[in-house]
């Protein structure tokens, strides 16, 4: 639906000026932008960008609750995601609307239940072990790199199940640079800017698709493999295997196109995101040496990962990997009282919610017993996943992967803490990273010994 169709008179104040500054404004100071917004219009205001475009940003949980309850018919998410097209392909979940998102999600969701996470614990350790192994002692780093190393090994290995190393090496290097090309919020703008389809080699998404060539042709080649081996191998437990195997109500399973996309996605969207929330987490741990203590603490009683869960929330609050999620009205809503026309796209702001002192009091302490105890925020108050029936899918996967990684490093690393100031959010394609990569020093590594004493 056009934007341009629409009747803004009744929406929410908002900045003015050209579309173009705006998105410019939103893309380049993303943080600073959603913050100077909120001071000046409060939690709920509107922005008009230059792709027509005519977003409510909403820092309330009543109306992020509203938004995720509403009927899927009437919120399309697709649309809001557009810009992930020409890499994810237009069979992505994350793309689809109606009934299509529907049959995908079902197909794709019961390898992702939570009890299912645990048998792929022991990848997600070795593989954590076999990276932290390799840090400097006594020398500053980023610790991104590493940690998008090993979220993208895990998840070529449970999701793919490539296990050769040269193979998820000849993988990892055009991912690697494929995530770089947009790493730059200024590329992300000529990227918005300009047309994907019908690209020239040398313009902003003729050096993206060449970047995705070989990550599709190893995806492919993979799909390829599983089925001439027949389906399903009962030693089999990747995502891959299952998904293979998974039918819809009319025994229908997904065509090769579907499974491409849907392995793009998952790929995407699956590393990307644990790597830099595990980097915030690192990041804001040194800069608390109250929480690592105590972190430790519990660590080598190794009895439980309650405040290592409770870290885990915190750092997602403080430090949300994806600042909010979008919703195109389909037809003529009201939503937290505002009469909101069709076209209109209103955007839950994760980022705003988060940092609310009405739910967390001193908003920007890194303070994980806020998540310890019975008074924990509700669904609409921490929202790191989003939520309704578009939340994440891989949210259990994440957390667990979270918890098994933070433990790898908590018991190898000893990490010095700092006073260094926090480091500034900068825009990464669709994320909020830190902009240093996370510096730490590590002081000493103790190599693997025993096993971890509790099983997270
Ligand atoms: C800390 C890590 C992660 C964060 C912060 C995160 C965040 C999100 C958010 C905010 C959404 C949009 C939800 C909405 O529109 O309401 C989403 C969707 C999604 N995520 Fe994640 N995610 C993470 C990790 C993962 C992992 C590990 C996977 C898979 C292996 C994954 C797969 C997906 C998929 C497939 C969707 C689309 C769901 C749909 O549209 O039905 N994510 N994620």
């Amino acid at each position: 639906m056009a934007a341009t169709e629409v009747d803004l008179s009744s929406l929410p104040p908002g900045p003015g000026g050209p579309s173009v500054l705006t998105a410019a404004r939103f893309l380049l100071r993303g943080s600073h932008f959603l913050e100077a917004c909120h001071e000046r219009y409060g939690p709920v205001f509107t922005i008009r960008l230059n792709t027509g475009r005519t977003v409510v940003i909403a820092g309330d949980p009543a109306i992020a609750k509203e938004v995720f309850q509403g009927r899927p018919d009437d919120l399309h998410a697709g649309a809001g995601n557009v810009i992930l097209k020409p890499i994810l392909g237009g069979r992505s979940v994350l793309l689809l609307d109606g009934p299509e998102h529907l049959r995908q999600r079902r197909l794709m969701l019961p390898p992702f239940h939570g009890e299912r996470m645990r048998a792929y614990g022991e990848t997600m350790r070795e593989v954590a072990e076999r990276h932290v192994a390799t840090w400097p002692v006594g020398r500053a780093f980023s610790v991104h790199p590493s940690m998008q190393a090993i979220t993208l090994e895990i998840i070529l290995r449970t999701v793919f199940g490539v296990e050769e190393p040269e193979r998820i090496e000849r993988l990892a290097e055009p991912m690697k640079r494929l995530l770089n090309s947009t790493d730059q919020p200024l590329r992300l703008l000529l990227l918005q800017l300009t047309r994907s389809a019908g690209a020239k080699p040398r313009s902003p998404w003729g050096r993206v698709y060449a970047l995705m060539a070989p990550v599709d042709a190893l995806i492919h080649e993979q799909i390829a493999a599983r089925r001439a081996a027949g389906g399903q191998d009962p030693d089999r437990d990747d995502i891959l295997s299952l998904l293979l195997s998974a039918r819809d109500e009319d025994g229908e399973g997904l065509t090769d196109a579907e499974l491409r996309d849907e392995l793009m996605t998952l790929l995407l969207a699956g590393h990307e995101t644990t790597a830099t929330a595990l980097a915030w987490t690192i990041e804001r741990l040194v800069r608390t040496p109250r929480v690592l203590q105590r972190l430790r603490e519990e660590v080598e009683a190794g009895e439980s990962t309650d405040y290592l869960d409770a870290t885990i929330k915190e750092a997602l609050r403080l430090r949300p990997v994806v600042p909010g999620v979008i919703r195109q009205l389909q037809r003529p809503l009201t939503i937290g009282g505002m009469h909101l026309p069709a076209g209109v796209n209103v955007a839950p702001s994760i980022y705003l919610i988060h940092r609310r002192p009405d739910i967390y009091p001193e908003p920007q302490a890194f303070r994980p017993e806020r998540f310890l105890g019975e008074d924990v925020p509700s669904t609409y108050e921490w929202l790191p996943f989003g939520g309704g029936i578009r939340r994440c899918l891989g949210a259990s996967f994440a957390l667990y992967e979270m918890r098994i990684v933070l433990d790898t490093v908590l018991r190898r690393a000893t990490l010095e803490t700092t006073d260094a100031a926090a480091e500034p959010v900068k825009r990464r394609f669709v994320t909020f990273t830190p902009r240093d990569g996370g510096r730490v020093r590590v002081a000493q590594l103790t190599p693997a010994q025993q096993p971890a004493r509790v099983a997270v």
